[in-house]
Formats: structure tokens, C-alpha cells, sequence
């Protein structure tokens, strides 16, 4: 039997296990999917060894930190600077990134223009893969963040005016996602319109906060659901070239 899996500190129920549970199934693998919850990155090698794992996803926190405990990188996941799929391959671990895949089709769902200009909120693992896929699309970008040390602005510098002038925003942050249902990122939404596109990476809950508000004010919206589901597809066609 191969096993494969998701790597994360905190994991409660998954959409991966159960997707990949009935791929397998559908598919007449002999193979499973389990969660496993580390403390550390440092754990990863040990993990593999027991487990005797094939290949796993990657979530929070640890997309970027696994980039040191792996064999080799696609050009790709070099590019991104984040991992979220590994494969073991003869005993070598090869980490690569399908959640820019998941982000183009949710951009292409929205219908994006290249002339857009686009405010990333976050600066984390998603926001790298983001980030890539903008550049890939040559959509002009601008990261906020709390911190200047690490995007381009603060919610402080967020103006109207920068709202009116962005009208892809794409939510990267964890700000909203359930148990913390009623929070959004602090940006000006009175700003918005019509034009706007907006795309939140959360799938939980499926209408967050933020996508409500720009519901409200007419934007076209999408959540991270689709993400999930494309990424899943992704990382399944990369493990199944080894199998
Ligand atoms: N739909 C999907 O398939 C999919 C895939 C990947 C991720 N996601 C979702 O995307 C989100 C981020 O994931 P990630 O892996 O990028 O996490 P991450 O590496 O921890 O990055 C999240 C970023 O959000 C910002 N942030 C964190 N806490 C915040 C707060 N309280 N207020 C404002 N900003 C805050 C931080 O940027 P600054 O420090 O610069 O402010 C941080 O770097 C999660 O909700 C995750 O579930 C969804």
C-alpha cells in the first residue's frame, strides 16, 4: 500500500483526505491519506521514514520552512518560494507548488484582465503564490501588509483612492476564516464597486466576511473553495506520474 498525506501544526477535518480517499478508491489505488500534525519542521524527516510516505501536501506554517529539508525543487516552487506538494521518489523528496494552478482558475473564473492592477493583503505562502501567478499574468501588484518589512504598504496607507484605483483584491490573510467568521482585513469598502473583483483564499467558511461586503457593494467575488478543489486535482496528476 502507498501513503500519502498533509502536513500541518494544527489540522482538523480535511478536504484533502476525504478528496483524495474516494481518488483512490475511484481509481482502484491500494493507498491511503492521513493527517499528520507537527510541532516542528524538524520532524519531517523522521515522518517520512516512519510512514514510508509516496508524497504529501504542505499547509500552515510550514510551506516555506520545508523548502531546506527537501532533495530537490521544480523551477517552479523555486520561483514561488513556497511548496505545498512533495513527491518521494527512490527516497528523494521532490517539493513543487500546485496552489498557483488552484489561483489561475480562480482568476480565470473571475475573468481577469491583464491591465488590472491588483492589491495581494498578506505576505505569506499564499501570497507568494500569488505573487508568481500575477507576475505570469504581467497584472501590476502591490502587497499589503501590517508590516513594510514585508509588502509594499500598511492598512494604514490603504486609502480610497488606492481601493478605486485596484480592482482585483485578493485576500491572502487568514483574517475571516472560521471560528473568526465575523472579522475581515481592514481596508476601506466603501470604496468598491461594480468593477471590483474580489478573491478571498479562504474555503471556510464559503462567504466570508470580506466577500460578503464586496457582494454588497456589487463586485464579482469568488472564494477559496475552487482553489482547494484545483490544487487537489494538481497535486493528484503529480503524484500519479510515480505511482
Ligand atoms: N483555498 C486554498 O486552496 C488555499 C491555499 C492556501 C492557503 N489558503 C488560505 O490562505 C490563508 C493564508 O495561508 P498561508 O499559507 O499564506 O499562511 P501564512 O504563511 O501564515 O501567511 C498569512 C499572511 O497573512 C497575514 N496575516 C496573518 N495574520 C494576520 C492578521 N491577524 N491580520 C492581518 N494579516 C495577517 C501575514 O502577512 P503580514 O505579516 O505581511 O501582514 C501572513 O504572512 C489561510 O487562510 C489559508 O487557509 C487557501
Amino acid at each position: 500500500m502507498r501513503h500519502y498525506g498533509l502536513i500541518g501544526r494544527k489540522l482538523g477535518h480535511s478536504f484533502s483526505a476525504k478528496f483524495f480517499t474516494a481518488k483512490f478508491q475511484a481509481e482502484q489505488i491500494d493507498a491511503d491519506y492521513r493527517l499528520f500534525e507537527i510541532e516542528e519542521i524538524a520532524e519531517l524527516p523522521e515522518l517520512i521514514r516512519r510512514e514510508e510516505l509516496s508524497g504529501f501536501n504542505v499547509t500552515i506554517p510550514y510551506k516555506e520552512q520545508i523548502i531546506e529539508y527537501l532533495d530537490e525543487l521544480t523551477d517552479k516552487a523555486r520561483e514561488v518560494g513556497a511548496v505545498n506538494c512533495v513527491s518521494v521518489v527512490d527516497g528523494r523528496t521532490i517539493g513543487d507548488n500546485t496552489d498557483t494552478t488552484g489561483i489561475e482558475a480562480s482568476l480565470e473564473w473571475l475573468d481577469t484582465d491583464a491591465d488590472t492592477k491588483a492589491l495581494i493583503l498578506g505576505s505569506g505562502g499564499a501570497s507568494k503564490a500569488v505573487r508568481y501567478v500575477l507576475r505570469k499574468y504581467d497584472i501590476k501588484h502591490t502587497v499589503v501588509s501590517r508590516d513594510t518589512s514585508r509588502g509594499d504598504i500598511t492598512y494604514e496607507q490603504l486609502t480610497p483612492e488606492i481601493i478605486a484605483e485596484h480592482k482585483l483584491i485578493i485576500n491572502t490573510t487568514p483574517v475571516g476564516m472560521f471560528p473568526n467568521s465575523d472579522e475581515a482585513p481592514t481596508i476601506p469598502y466603501d470604496a468598491l464597486s461594480e468593477q471590483h473583483r474580489l478573491f478571498d483564499l479562504i474555503y471556510n467558511p464559503a462567504t466570508t466576511e470580506f466577500i460578503s461586503r464586496g457582494k454588497e457593494r456589487k463586485a464579482q467575488t469568488i472564494g477559496g473553495m475552487l482553489m482547494l478543489q484545483t490544487q487537489a486535482i494538481a497535486s493528484w496528476h503529480i503524484w500519479k506520474k510515480f505511482m
